[in-house]
């Protein structure tokens, strides 16, 4: 039996106009999604104890074909499903097994569809659990190739390699196309706050590139974000944390001018801005979610439960250790 945890992320800069070749930095964040594999004869039993859903237990023979009869919407189950089925395909595949069967638990901390990576999380620890299981170490590398891969096929092509090779690597990353690398980072004093909400990620990107392809202003506020995210790598190098604030806060407003942002994520902005974080933006592709802030002391999370609309506020200090085996 092996268990793997891997982190999710924040986009600290550049989501969005990442689409379109400018760079963006995520960062990985210590809120971790952990999977346990155990083998098993055949075929392959999930049990998902804390997804924010009521647990549930799903048994299937690999292909997802045989409906799970549990109290939860369709749409997240063949999610969930969906992640760990193509997660032990590349498994199998990746130790030359074909048919090898496996019990997998799934535990995570990490809010589901809210733009902190909770999928990117569950897929890579459940690859790294599942190979070492049958004695198999994989490169992170290849991890992060599979991973990729998995969230390529079950979100029909529409994926960027940020949050996969985040959630492998950790720490802060510079995505750029296919091009992938760890940055130097300070410790980072994250606050999280989450409305309870989800955006639609594929609606969000289709009406950036409408704008975008409508009004100037729209592709100049994306090229914008681009200078944003190269002064804020340089304010990265330097350790610059209060100029990293004020670079997030000049991101969120251009996110907001491309219209992805939302009542609860600027209320939740506002408050973290009001209880002296030193910058705050929405994470991901917005509409709903999660905002990040910086901010060393107790003030922003306590100002964001207070805070109409939102649902949940946490902190969370920059992950470093990418995925890692935490038992087996
Ligand atoms: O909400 P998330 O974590 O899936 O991030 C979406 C980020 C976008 O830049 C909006 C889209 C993308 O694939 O890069």
């Amino acid at each position: 039996m092996v268990t793997s945890s891997a982190p999710g992320k924040v986009y600290l800069f550049g989501e969005h106009a990442v689409v379109y070749g400018e760079p963006a930095v995520p960062c990985a964040i210590e809120r971790r999604a952990r999977v346990t594999v155990e083998e098993r004869p055949e075929g392959v039993r999930v049990h998902a104890g804390d997804l924010t859903l009521d647990g549930f237990t799903v048994e299937y023979d690999g292909d997802a074909a045989g409906r799970p009869d549990v109290d939860v919407p369709d749409s997240l189950i063949e999610a969930g499903v969906g992640y760990v089925n193509e997660a032990i395909a590349q498994a199998r595949d990746a130790v030359g097994d074909e048919t090898a069967g496996f019990d997998v638990t799934v535990d995570s901390q990490i809010p589901l569809g809210a733009g902190i990576g909770s999928s990117a999380a569950v897929v890579v620890a459940a690859i790294d659990a599942a190979t070492r299981e049958l004695g198999v170490e994989l490169s992170r590398e290849e991890l992060a190739e599979r991973a990729y891969q998995v969230e390529y096929t079950v979100q029909d092509g529409q994926a960027s390699r940020a949050d996969t090779f985040c959630s492998t690597v950790g720490g802060a990353v510079r995505v750029e196309g296919d091009d992938c690398r760890t940055l130097p980072a300070p410790d980072l004093p994250f606050v999280i706050g989450y409305d309870g909400g989800a955006g639609d990620t594929g609606a969000l990107v289709a009406g950036v590139r409408n704008l975008k392809e409508t009004y100037d202003f729209a592709a100049d506020t994306v090229a914008a974000i681009g200078d944003i995210v190269r002064s804020g790598e340089r304010a990265l190098a330097d350790g610059d944390v209060a100029e990293l604030g004020r670079l997030m806060d000049f991101n969120h407003g251009l996110l907001e001018a491309l219209g992805v942002s939302s009542r609860s994520l600027d209320a939740m902005v506002w408050a973290a801005r009001d209880a002296g974080a030193l910058g705050a933006k929405l994470t991901g592709a917005g509409g709903g979610g999660c905002i990040v802030a910086l901010d060393e002391t107790a003030e922003t999370a306590t100002a964001l439960e207070y805070t109409p609309g939102c649902q949940e506020a946490f902190r969370a200090e920059l992950d470093t250790d990418g995925v890692r085996v935490e038992a087996g």
